[in-house]
């Protein structure tokens, strides 16, 4: 029997990603969340982290050897009375996937500037999805320690760029251009640095002083004190107060500064976050919005991973909770297949550690053991028979056909790049030839192959090879069975089929897709999987 989640445990969930473009400092930012959390006691600085090459929340063998975070975990902590579920997504621009699917998961997110670049490209992409999904964006401007932008010329970037109207909520404070503080808009109030934070490695703390204070005139000068004073008149004309109906609809973000690398501004941002972003809201469901306070348990799978641990050789499947009260060994029904199953041993996680939950609430994420039988999008109820959707699939823009070094391998080659798929860390396709259906891989972004090889050869014992193919677009396409065949063998295209059988061409070309696309209008296009 699935019971209501309370009204005060929905109300203290906190579900949100970090969006940024590489070097932005995100895993600097992660790292630090987590000391203020008490997750860790001591943040590694990041000269020590680089060190060894990885972060916290980075496991996999190819991302210590690599030094880059490839593959997105959910880092679970407390803070103030709040539970939080900071969905971690991966920083290389060609893991956009699966980025895109953990934004789905989110109640909101923190975009992380440089202070020095602004808006970058793949800020841009992740703001899209954001605000497709009217994601709540809170705008953290890092690295204020050293010189960057003026902050207001980068306000008017970010205006600019992204359409977006932006609310000051805190302000830099620099002292013969040294930052030693921000300027709290809302309170009207200083907060103060302290410097010795052992590099970083402890939370800074603060000394809260008024504008007018003289005391504030003697730490900072009456030069620097004075250009505060005309700075906040500016904004005060200039700028638009805070407004949360337009925050909350994705329209309106409330813009901090600090530095992740020394915690200035970090926990005023933090505090005031977490007092700002929404808690779990209803989700659209193909049976109508489904309300968090909702008797039944609800939630949707958003990401499967194999073999997290080497030790275990597992599936987990990370599942968002929508609504109900969930515990541990509870049934759910599995709506895509009608079947029964037991949540037995569900986990939460962070980065190698794995801990028991016994309950959990909307906007929580668990890890739950999967032998197979889930798929990224799928739905987990009480019996309803609702389904959650809106988790895309990308057309793929590489492709290669693979070669098993070692023919005996091929059944181990098959399971592989199924659970591959299943995860979504692969697209696989299959022609029909004569020798049988040939595995071509399509992925979004290149590293997605390399990723690929190493895990079928480390995780599956398949050596393999991989032969790039000129073809760069792909769309599924709906249709007459000879329209299809007809247009898909056409020169510069391939007709394959992908694991649900259903037919996609792949065109070498823009202007050969086009010219199918303008021609060929038999045929539906499909930029995602049917
Ligand atoms: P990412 O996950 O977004 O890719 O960024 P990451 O945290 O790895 O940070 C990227 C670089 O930016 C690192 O420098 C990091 O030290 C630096 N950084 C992060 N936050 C701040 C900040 O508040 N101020 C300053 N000045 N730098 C910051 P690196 O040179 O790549 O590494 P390292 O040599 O410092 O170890």
């Amino acid at each position: 029997m699935s019971v209501a989640a309370t009204a005060a445990d929905v109300a203290s969930r906190r579900t949100f990603a970090i969006i940024s473009h590489p070097d932005a400092g995100k895993t600097t930012l992660t790292e630090k969340l987590l000391l203020y959390g008490g997750a860790i006691h001591l943040a590694g600085s990041v000269k020590a982290r680089r060190a060894e090459r990885h972060a916290t929340s980075d496991w996999m063998e190819l991302e210590k050897q690599r030094g880059i975070s490839v593959t997105s975990s959910v880092l679970q902590f407390e803070w103030a009375g709040r539970h939080i579920n900071l969905l971690d997504t991966p920083g290389h621009q060609d893991f956009g996937e699966d980025t895109y699917r953990t934004l789905i998961a989110a109640d909101s997110a923190i975009m992380l500037l440089d202070n020095r670049k602004g808006v970058e490209e793949r800020t841009r992409q992740l703001f899209d999805v954001c605000r497709r999904r009217r994601i709540p964006i809170v705008t953290l401007v890092n690295k204020c320690d050293r010189a960057g932008a003026d902050p207001l010329e980068l306000i008017g970037d970010v205006e600019r760029d992204l359409g977006l109207t932006c609310c000051p909520m805190t302000w830099p404070v620099h002292r013969q251009s040294q930052f030693v503080g921000v300027y709290d808009l809302t309170a009207g109030v200083i907060e103060l640095f302290d410097r010795d934070t052992g590099h970083g490695a402890r939370r800074a703390e603060v000394e809260r002083l008024t504008l007018d204070a003289p005391a504030t005139t003697e730490l900072l000068g009456a030069e620097t004190v004075e250009r505060l004073r005309q700075e906040i008149e500016l904004l005060g004309t200039a700028g638009v107060p805070f407004d949360r109906d337009a925050f909350l609809a994705g329209d309106q973000s409330p813009v901090f500064f600090g530095s992740a690398l020394t915690n200035f501004g970090i926990e005023p941002f933090f505090r005031t976050f977490l007092d700002m972003a929404p808690p779990p809201g209803p989700r659209d469901s193909s049976a109508g919005p489904v309300d968090p306070l909702d008797p039944g348990f609800a939630g949707f799978v958003f990401k499967i991973q194999a073999n997290m641990d080497p030790k275990h050789r597992d599936r987990l499947a990370f599942v968002r909770i929508v609504s109900g009260h969930f515990e541990a060994g509870m049934s759910v029904t599995h709506v895509r297949s009608g079947k029964t199953l037991r949540l037995s041993a569900p986990q939460q996680m962070m980065a190698r550690e794995r801990q028991a939950v016994e309950e959990a609430s909307p906007g929580d994420v668990i890890g739950v053991h999967d032998r197979g039988t889930l798929r990224i999008g799928d739905t987990l109820t009480d019996g309803r028979t609702l389904e959650f959707s809106g988790i895309p699939r990308f057309a793929p823009e590489h492709f290669a056909r693979i070669h098993v070094r070692d023919p005996l391998r091929r059944k181990h080659l098959d399971t592989g790049l199924r659970q591959l798929s299943d995860e979504g860390a692969a697209q696989v396709f299959y022609t029909e030839t004569v020798a049988g259906p040939t595995p071509i891989v399509g992925a979004v972004g290149l590293l997605q192959f390399d990723v690929m090889v190493f895990r079928l050869e480390h995780e599956y014992g398949v050596p393999c090879k991989l032969d790039r193919m000129s073809y760069q677009h792909a769309r599924w396409v709906l249709g007459p069975e000879d329209e299809i065949e007809r247009v898909g063998r056409a020169h510069g295209r391939l007709l394959v089929y992908d694991a649900r059988n259903n037919p996609l061409i792949l065109f070498e070309d823009a202007w050969s897709m086009r010219a199918a696309l303008t021609h060929e209008g038999m045929l539906t296009y499909l930029e995602s999987a049917p």
